[in-house]
């Protein structure tokens, strides 16, 4: 079959199946985005592993980090399907020619950040992703189902942090507050500009790459969160929040913020591509060690 009769068929298309220029480039540049978003999610969650509260939360903690490596090498697997090499866009990335998303260019400032992480961002993911499960591309579209499995473990473990400090001391509850009124705009932005100003949507929807777009997740994901702050004891920092016709209504965020951090200007741009940038140069001598020994190995077989 064709590329347009499998797309028009819902089916799905295969690294081997022919497809357009545009359709390729269009995955390499979402997926691999979505890998280095993973890899640069670890920082800051990987900041608190070492001031955790409990050996438990440590040792979660130090899971969920670690989940998100692996879901990066799921993405930068994928994406090698279409061609691409995963050293070349790590190289994209370290130059600023690619991007990441930008909720990770905000600061962990206290323990109830990485509740409002797994809550919120992990959340928001989710909301993102299950979509993404019937991406038209296969290898993308399987690659998302275990990510997604292990993103909806990562909220819940978030939310439980906050229900924890929520059901604390007034100071707890309020470290929870105060997290919920940092990450609860940057969250919003997570799900990229509004219709209106998004550039890839309308052609990324009809080749069954996005299957929803940008605002109409953003409700969604306004839409599951809302009853949980309820349930939190906590409040939306929102005062134009309504509910009507089974949604609630929301202010929209400051779109200029969101330009701002992907243009490089948020407040731990520099920091978290710098420390990425320290961790592969520092991580050379185990890449050249595995080639030299898979060298090795060949020379051997041979
Ligand atoms: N952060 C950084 N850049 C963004 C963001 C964001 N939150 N949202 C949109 N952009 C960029 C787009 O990459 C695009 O840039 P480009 O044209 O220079 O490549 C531009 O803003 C315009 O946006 P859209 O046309 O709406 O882009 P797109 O159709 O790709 O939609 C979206 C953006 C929704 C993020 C989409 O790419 C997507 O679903 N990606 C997969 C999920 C993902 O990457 N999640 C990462 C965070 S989840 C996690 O790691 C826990």
């Amino acid at each position: 079959m064709d590329f347009q009769a499998t797309i028009d068929a819902d089916g799905r298309i295969e690294p081997r199946d022919a497809m357009p220029d545009g359709y390729r480039k269009t995955l390499i540049r979402q997926i691999a985005q979505h890998a280095h978003s993973e890899i640069i999610g670890m920082q800051p969650e990987g900041n608190w592993i070492s001031r955790a509260p409990s050996l438990r939360r440590k040792a979660i903690l130090m899971a969920k980090v670690q989940d998100e490596a692996g879901h990066g090498l799921y993405l930068y697997a994928a994406a090698e399907t279409l061609g691409v090499d995963r050293a070349d866009l790590l190289d994209l990335l370290h130059s600023g020619r690619q991007k990441y998303s930008s909720i990770f260019n905000y600061p962990t400032l206290t323990w109830a950040d990485i509740g409002a992480i797994g809550w919120l961002v992990d959340g928001a993911a989710i909301v993102n992703q299950v979509p993404l499960c019937r991406c038209s591309y296969g290898p993308y579209a399987r690659a998302m189902v275990r990510v997604c499995k292990e993103e909806s473990f990562h909220q819940r473990q978030g939310f439980e942090i906050l229900y924890t400090l929520c059901n604390g001391t007034p100071e707890q509850k309020a470290m929870a507050q105060d997290a919920l009124d940092r990450w609860w705009w940057p969250s919003l932005m997570m799900f990229g500009p509004p219709d209106t100003a998004s550039t890839h949507s309308e052609q990324s929807m009809a080749w069954g790459i996005k299957r929803h777009s940008n605002d109409e997740l953003r409700q969604r994901f306004v839409d599951m969160t809302v009853p949980q702050a309820d349930v939190l004891g906590l409040r939306v920092p929102d005062d134009g929040l309504v509910y009507e016709d089974g949604h609630y209504r929301f202010t929209e965020p400051d779109y200029t913020e969101l330009y701002d951090v992907v243009k490089g200007n948020g407040p731990c741009n520099q920091q978290r591509l710098a420390h990425r940038v320290k961790a592969h140069e520092d991580g050379a001598w185990v890449r050249e060690a595995a080639a030299a020994y898979a060298a090795k190995k060949e020379a051997r077989a041979a």
